[in-house]
């Protein structure tokens, strides 16, 4: 085929792909709720608005959409969406949500999507908690049986999901929670609180599998990314973290028949000034528990406090006093390709456990400096049981 006649096949099926996209857009039938009484003024109580735009959404046979346009849109209580609904579900979110302030009326979430399959949330709009009112409330430091804040989004039970271009601002509590969900890609989300804000994880995954988070920035109190028991084969790329305290696995071992994570990729990320970087932490004492087959490659580390931990030794208050050790099994884990510098001395410190080593521990291709005089930092380790370092720096001091 000559060179231009190709050149027009290729116009032809561009041509016919577009229409194809646009027909199939113009398919998804609308529900604006504006057409549903919401008024974007920033006071008016949306809620109602936006759960009767859901409704009509959910139940309408095939593809549906709920729009929310730009504009300050004020919602006003707990709201859950919940299906399953009859066809695939669109939720637009251009505008910003405003949460109230205080936390009278909530339990654990502001906005809620359950049991629903093919939903996809994207939009570019904000989701603002307004956390500043709620965060004196939150006791966690001192009380072991503190109130859950709500979080800003929470999804249960929710399937073949998308959520792309959201923004989570100054959430209550957790910004983005998902428990029970399965095969949900998390693209291009930005999470924003103050380094201070307390209990304020960026993404939360328990009970969840396959779970991509991808090009994201997240900047809040505490976790960047944290996977609670029973999270499987999980995939994070292109992460940017920081301020808060990095991506965490764990804790683990608190309770009896833990779940537990196994398959996880962190990869391409970035650790900006947070407390840790990538981090496995269990309880001691604990429950016996399984964490296997992680993978942590390509990660840039900008004065991060604590780059590489595995801490089997979790105990943030007083009460528990290492009586016993951890008994969560640590397996299988791969940190390859980490450069850049720590803000403490001790770059890298595994500290497993006593009863259950650390099996199969390896570090490949490691450069980390001390962010300070000499430059010079340690990696300590205890408890191994299968360690290979190769081409790393500082080298592994094992007792
Ligand atoms: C790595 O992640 C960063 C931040 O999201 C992104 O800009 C960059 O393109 C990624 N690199 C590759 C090779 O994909
Ligand atoms: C390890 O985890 C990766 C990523 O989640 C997965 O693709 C792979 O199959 C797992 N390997 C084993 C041996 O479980
Ligand atoms: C790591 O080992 C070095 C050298 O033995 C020591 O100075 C440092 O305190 C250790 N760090 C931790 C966190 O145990």
């Amino acid at each position: 085929m000559k060179k231009s006649s190709l050149i027009l096949l290729q116009w032809v099926c561009v041509i016919f792909l577009l229409a194809f996209v646009v027909s199939a857009k113009s398919n998804i039938k609308i529900f604006n709720v504006k057409k549903f009484g919401a008024v974007a003024n920033g006071k008016t109580d949306c809620s109602k608005a936006l759960l009767n735009a859901w409704q009509r959404a959910c139940t309408w046979k095939g593809g549906a959409m709920v729009r929310i346009p730009s504009g300050n849109y004020y919602v006003g209580r707990p709201t859950s969406f919940v299906g399953p609904c009859k066809g695939k579900i669109q939720f637009e979110i251009k505008g910003l949500l405003k949460a109230p302030t205080g936390i009278s009326g909530f339990s654990d979430t502001w906005i809620k999507f359950r049991y629903v399959n093919g939903l996809i949330v994207y939009g570019g709009g904000t989701l603002d908690g307004q956390g500043h009112s709620a965060w004196k409330y939150n006791d966690c430091h001192k009380n072991t049986n503190c109130r859950n804040l709500p979080a800003n989004l929470r999804f249960d039970f929710v399937t073949d999901a998308i959520i792309d271009r959201i923004h989570s601002l100054d959430s209550k509590s957790l910004h983005i929670n998902l428990f029970a969900c399965r095969n949900v890609n998390l693209k291009s989300i930005t999470i924003t609180a103050p380094a201070e804000s307390p209990n304020t994880d960026g993404i939360h995954i328990g009970d969840s599998s396959f779970i991509n988070i991808l090009h994201s920035k997240i900047g809040t109190g505490d976790d960047c990314i944290s996977l609670s028991p029973g999270s499987e084969n999980i995939y994070v790329y292109g992460v940017t973290c920081g301020p808060g305290h990095g991506i965490s696995v764990g804790s683990l071992g608190q309770r009896k028949n833990e779940e537990s994570v196994l398959g996880l990729v962190v990869k391409n990320c970035t650790f900006i000034g947070t407390d840790n970087g990538v981090r496995i932490k269990t309880w001691a004492p604990s429950e016996p528990g399984l964490v296997r087959n992680l993978t942590f490659d390509h990660i840039f580390m900008d004065r991060v406090l604590n780059p590489v931990v595995i801490d089997q030794q979790y105990c943030p208050y007083q009460s528990c006093a290492h009586k016993s050790p951890s008994r969560v099994r640590i397996q299988d884990v791969h940190y390859r390709n980490i450069w850049g510098t720590s803000a403490s001395k001790t770059a890298v410190n595994f500290v497993c456990s006593k009863s259950v080593p650390c099996k199969y521990v390896e570090l490949k291709n490691i450069n980390l400096l001390y962010h300070g005089k000499d430059g010079k930092a340690s990696a300590n380790c205890s408890n191994l049981d299968g360690f290979a370092a190769v081409q790393m720096i500082p080298p592994c001091y094992c007792r």
